[in-house]
This record gives structure tokens, C-alpha cells and sequence, in this order.
């Protein structure tokens, strides 16, 4: 019998990340962001001068980079061959580059392993796009979060402000997240999909302790 492992699956903007670390917190369970391994994946390959766009050469290196996550959820961090990464991963020219990335097998297939090494025994809050599908489908709670296009694109657009160039506004924040999902949903290899005995939790009209709360409740009655 293994330990908790709670999946948060969901499009970027549903609330995942604030919501997996709370619950991680409140349990005293340790936290995986899988966005952030294949964001470090990302800026590897833009690091080393490949084009994300050539698959070919990206599947071939996939194995190179060292990658590496802290999993507290008071301040999960990410390396990639040493370096601390937590920064630019969150740059927009990696954020423009991930989808592509992220959809070549080689690339899932690694990172996969990776992480289904981190879960381990369990113990863990894991969010991504594929974890109850793909990562971890026999997880003890699968939860996936889904919130308004205009919800999602407002949330994104006021975690992002400071960082964003003047004049992005949510209009454009929400056209670009469309176009990440749309790359996300429809990829040949573990889209981005509900998985099956899922619970989905649609976080619109919620707040973040209202989310957390309904995620302990689900927990709760699993265990
Ligand atoms: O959650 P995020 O925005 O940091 O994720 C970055 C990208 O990584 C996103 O475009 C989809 C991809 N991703 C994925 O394909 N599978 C996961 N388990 C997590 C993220």
C-alpha cells in the first residue's frame, strides 16, 4: 500500500498551482509541478541554440539535460544540470516554446519516468495536464480543475503583471493561453484530457480557500 497522491490536472489559469501547494501545506504532503520540468526541459533547448520546433533533434538530446525539483511546498525549486532555473522558466520566450516541447514523446517519456521516480512512495500533491491519466492513475484522489476562459486569462494576466511587457492585456493573455491549450489538448501524445474517475472541480466562481477546502473534503473522504 503506497501513500497519498493527490493529481491536479488542468489548463493553465484553472487555479492548479496556489491550489496544490495550499492542499500540499494543509496535509503536510510534498508538492510536484510538473509544468515547471517540462518548462526547464524548455529552456535547455533553447539554452543550447535548438529549435524547439525540430522535433528530430529534440527527441535526440531529450536524455542530456539533468533535471532536477525540490518538492516542499513552501518553496518548491527547479535545476536544470545545477543551475536554478525557477526564474527563467517563467520567461515568456519558454512559455512560447513549451507546448511544442512538451508534445515530443522522447520528451514525455523522460520526464514521465522522472517524476513517477519523485512520487515514489507517495505522500505527494502532483499537478500537471497528464498526472491522472498518465502519471499516476491509480492516484488516491485525481482532481481536475477547470475555470472560464475570461477567469483564466484574469488570473494569469494579474499573476504575470510586472513581468508582462506593458500594454499585454487580458485580451492577449487570453488569446495566448487559447492557443497553448489548443496545442496542449490536441498533441498526438497524453493530450491534456479529464481522466477517467476524475473529479472536476470548476473554480470560476470559487476562491482559493474555497478550493483548497473542497480538495481536503475530497481527500477526506477517500481516506
Ligand atoms: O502548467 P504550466 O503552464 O507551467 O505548464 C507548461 C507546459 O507544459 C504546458 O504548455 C503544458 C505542458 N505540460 C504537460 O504537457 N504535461 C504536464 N504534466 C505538465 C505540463
Amino acid at each position: 500500500m503506497t501513500g497519498l497522491v493527490v493529481a491536479m490536472d488542468g489548463p493553465s489559469g484553472s487555479g492548479k498551482s496556489s491550489a496544490s501547494r495550499g492542499v500540499a501545506k494543509a496535509l503536510g504532503l510534498r508538492y510536484l509541478d510538473t509544468g515547471a520540468m517540462y518548462r526547464a526541459m524548455t529552456w535547455w533547448v533553447l539554452h543550447h541554440g535548438i529549435d524547439p520546433a525540430d522535433a528530430a533533434t529534440v527527441a535526440a538530446r531529450a536524455a542530456e539535460p539533468g533535471i532536477s525539483s525540490g518538492t516542499d511546498p513552501d518553496g518548491p525549486t527547479i535545476h536544470v544540470d545545477g543551475v536554478d532555473v525557477a526564474g527563467p522558466i517563467r520567461e515568456a520566450v519558454v512559455t512560447a516554446a513549451v507546448s511544442a516541447v512538451a508534445a515530443v514523446p522522447e520528451v514525455r517519456t523522460r520526464l514521465v519516468a522522472l517524476q513517477r521516480q519523485i512520487i515514489g512512495a507517495g505522500d505527494i500533491v502532483v499537478e500537471g495536464r497528464d498526472i491522472g491519466s498518465v502519471v499516476a492513475p491509480d492516484a488516491t484522489l485525481k482532481v481536475y480543475l477547470t475555470a472560464s476562459a475570461e477567469a483564466r486569462a484574469r488570473r494569469r494576466h494579474a499573476e504575470l503583471s510586472g513581468t508582462t511587457p506593458t500594454g499585454t492585456t487580458v485580451e492577449a493573455q487570453r488569446a495566448a493561453m487559447a492557443r497553448r491549450d489548443e496545442a496542449d489538448s490536441t498533441r498526438k501524445t497524453d493530450p491534456l484530457s479529464m481522466a477517467a474517475g476524475a473529479v472536476e472541480l470548476d473554480t470560476t466562481a470559487l476562491t482559493l480557500d474555497e478550493v483548497i477546502a473542497e480538495v481536503l473534503r475530497l481527500v477526506k473522504e477517500r481516506t
